[in-house]
């Protein structure tokens, strides 16, 4: 018998972007929906949880409804429903949380908990040419720096991770202290492509030495104490911090694709983003052999979609979860996850 066709609505919540996807098992990503609060955390710096949780409870159920009326899906074609449950922040979380469950519930269909790092370690998977297993992950984003080895879905192990700031916000740190506002890791790309390379030079923390871990927290300091010293030179600054980062990135993924032998890297995360990291790792890849795959430019930073996929591949094997229970986990490793 064919296997009946499933429709799953993802639902992400976990920091400040309200994102819905909807995921076909026939015709893939038939929806997906975004709401950036940016402008509503800009004026603080920074991300308000209180008014990003705030700001979830009134997007996130117009915003179904604009992707059930994009996709042509009624409610009730919906066969399960996939919410971000962590990591992230506890107040954003409850809300997706909350409204998935209670959709389920009254649908009468599953309701899932997703992990937010598998959400981002599968978005390349949303792309027609797609990485096959096994494959390292480079998740790079606001509050994570992952180096993950990756055999199959559900199947992870963490070969690094950042001891300090997560890469993303050590790009946004250091747009903060040349003034680019939040979120800056955009706006500082923007800036260093005006700068002139080798002008300074900043450190590739951690690299000297065996292993994956990383620190960020360093270039940080340094973008300080040379600004304090050269306030002209923002694009210089710009350019050196994203230089050594990027770097710092491409040395630590050659040698987690040298320590498990695949051939296969997947960048992933809000990071992945920028163009200048997937320039390097291009060519550091192209020199070893290896493939290197990345979402598409809307699906690096938060989103809904890669929760539908994440939630789409759960189902798909029978994973299921009827208690309709609000659980959410802000803090959550992906080794705890069950393979598929
Ligand atoms: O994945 P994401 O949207 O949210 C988290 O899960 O954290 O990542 C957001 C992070 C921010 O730190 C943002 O500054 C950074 O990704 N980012 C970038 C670029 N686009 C987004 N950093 C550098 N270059 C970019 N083009
Ligand atoms: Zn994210």
């Amino acid at each position: 018998m064919a296997n009946p066709k499933l429709i799953t609505l993802g639902i992400e919540s976990s920091c400040d972007e309200t994102g819905i996807g909807i995921y076909s098992s026939e015709e893939g990503l038939i929806s997906h929906k975004l709401f950036s609060q940016i402008e509503l955390h800009a004026e603080f710096g920074g991300v308000v949880p209180e008014l990003a949780s705030r700001d979830h409870i009134q997007k996130t159920l117009p915003l179904i409804n604009e992707a059930l009326e994009e996709s042509d899906v009624n409610l009730a074609d919906i066969t399960g429903i996939a919410y971000t449950a962590g990591p992230g922040l506890a107040g954003a979380l409850l809300v997706g949380g909350s409204i998935a469950q209670s959709l389920a519930w009254g649908l009468n269909i599953p309701a899932l908990g997703i992990h937010h790092m598998e959400g981002h370690l599968l978005a390349p998977l949303l792309e027609l040419e797609k990485p096959s297993f096994p494959f390292v992950a480079l998740l790079v984003s606001g509050g994570h720096t992952l180096l993950v080895d990756v055999t199959a879905i559900g199947e992870y192990k963490i070969l690094g991770e950042s001891l300090d700031d997560a890469v993303g916000e050590a790009f946004d740190k250091t747009a903060k202290i040349l003034g680019l506002g939040y979120p800056g890791g955009p706006a500082l790309a923007k800036l260093a492509q005006e700068g002139v390379e080798g002008r300074f030079l900043f450190p590739r923390p951690m690299t000297d030495r065996p292993g994956l871990d990383f620190s960020f927290s360093g270039l940080k300091t340094f973008a300080r104490n040379t600004f304090a010293n050269f306030p002209e030179e923002k694009a210089n600054i710009a350019k050196a911090f994203e230089v050594a980062a990027t770097e710092t990135l491409v040395m630590k993924c050659k040698r987690a694709l040298e320590k498990t032998g695949f051939k296969t890297l997947v960048v992933a995360g809000g990071v992945s983003a920028n163009l200048s990291l997937r320039d390097a790792l291009n060519k550091m890849t192209k020199t070893i052999h290896a493939d290197v795959f990345y979402p598409a430019q809307d699906f690096c930073t938060d989103n809904g979609a890669m929760i539908a996929l994440a939630g789409h591949y759960r189902f798909q094997s029978g994973q299921r979860n009827d208690d309709y229970e609000i659980s959410i986990k802000p803090r959550w490793s992906l080794e705890e996850l069950s393979s598929i």
